[in-house]
């Protein structure tokens, strides 16, 4: 059972893990005994962060810190150039995790708005999603998840450039699926629902958060914790029938009648 879930020994590649999400997903991929990349613009974060996972991790532990900013497309070859020069290969496993949310009116979003979100959300993970595909076929083995939103899925109001880039990205993971089992890389979206990090305090912010509870039949947000067992399951050889999946981890949110 265990050797199903392990990832013991492969490298994955985390990115926006300076913080929230992606921080706990690359500690928690450490401690089951991966070889975590951390990617983010705060290089000094990533880079403490991943000195602090290795001198933690059971045995022979090794984590990176990598620059990567989404924005700039020139950044992401580098990034990969680093693995492979730390690892000798490249990642087995994408944790495509980097993003940025704007809450406002559809009316109020100006145009230096949407193309900050587009180019962070959809363009940039696309081209990390690419970069890491080429790669990973050359070696013919990858698993690659993305992690878009339930705000993908259903309606939410005051997050319209957010919500139609993580429709994209659940749209560009199937595309991908379906193009490259072929070279044996699966690619599955994680769509959480609410989760309290940095990102949500945006919610909280515009006094929102009340409503939002009313609407998780589970009846509270999410904690980073709640994402092990999915994660888990995409990331290992348990998950190896699987691409093109959207997994929610949402209590509930989008089942909501209101
Ligand atoms: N929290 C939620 O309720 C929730 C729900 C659904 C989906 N999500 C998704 O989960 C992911 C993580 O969100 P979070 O809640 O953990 O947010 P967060 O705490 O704000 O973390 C965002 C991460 O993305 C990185 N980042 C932002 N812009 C970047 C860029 N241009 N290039 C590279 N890295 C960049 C940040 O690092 P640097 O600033 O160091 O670059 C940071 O590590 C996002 O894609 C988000 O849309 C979150």
């Amino acid at each position: 059972m265990e050797d199903l879930f392990s990832v013991r020994g492969r490298v994955a590649l985390v990115t926006g893990a300076s913080s929230g999400l992606g921080r706990h997903m690359a500690e928690f991929l450490a401690r089951a005994g991966a070889k975590v990349v951390l990617a983010a613009r705060r290089l000094e974060v990533v880079e403490e962060l991943a000195s602090k996972f290795a001198a933690d991790a059971r045995d022979d532990g090794a984590s990176l810190g990598v620059h990567l900013d989404l924005a700039d497309p020139g950044t992401v070859p580098s990034a990969f150039d680093r693995i492979e020069q730390a690892f000798g290969r490249p990642p087995q496993i994408l944790v495509n995790n980097a993003g940025i949310i704007h809450f406002a009116k559809f009316l109020d979003h100006d145009d230096e708005t949407i193309s900050r979100i587009f180019d962070t959300n959809l363009k940039g993970s696309f081209a990390v999603a690419r970069e890491a595909s080429r790669r990973m076929a050359g070696v013919k083995e990858g698993s690659i998840i993305n992690v878009a939103s339930t705000a993908g899925l259903r309606t939410p109001g005051f997050l319209s450039a957010y919500a139609v880039s993580k429709a994209g990205l659940i749209q560009l993971t199937q595309v991908m699926a379906l193009e490259l089992a072929h070279h044996n890389i699966r690619v599955n979206t994680l769509c959480p629902g609410n989760f309290v990090t940095g990102m949500h305090q945006v919610m909280a912010d515009n006094n929102v958060d009340d409503a939002i509870i009313k609407r998780i039949p589970q009846r509270r947000f999410g904690r980073p914790d709640d994402l092990d067992g999915a994660l888990l399951l995409l990331a290992s050889d348990a998950g190896r029938y699987m691409t093109g999946s959207v997994v929610k981890v949402d209590g509930g949110q989008t089942l909501s009648w209101l």
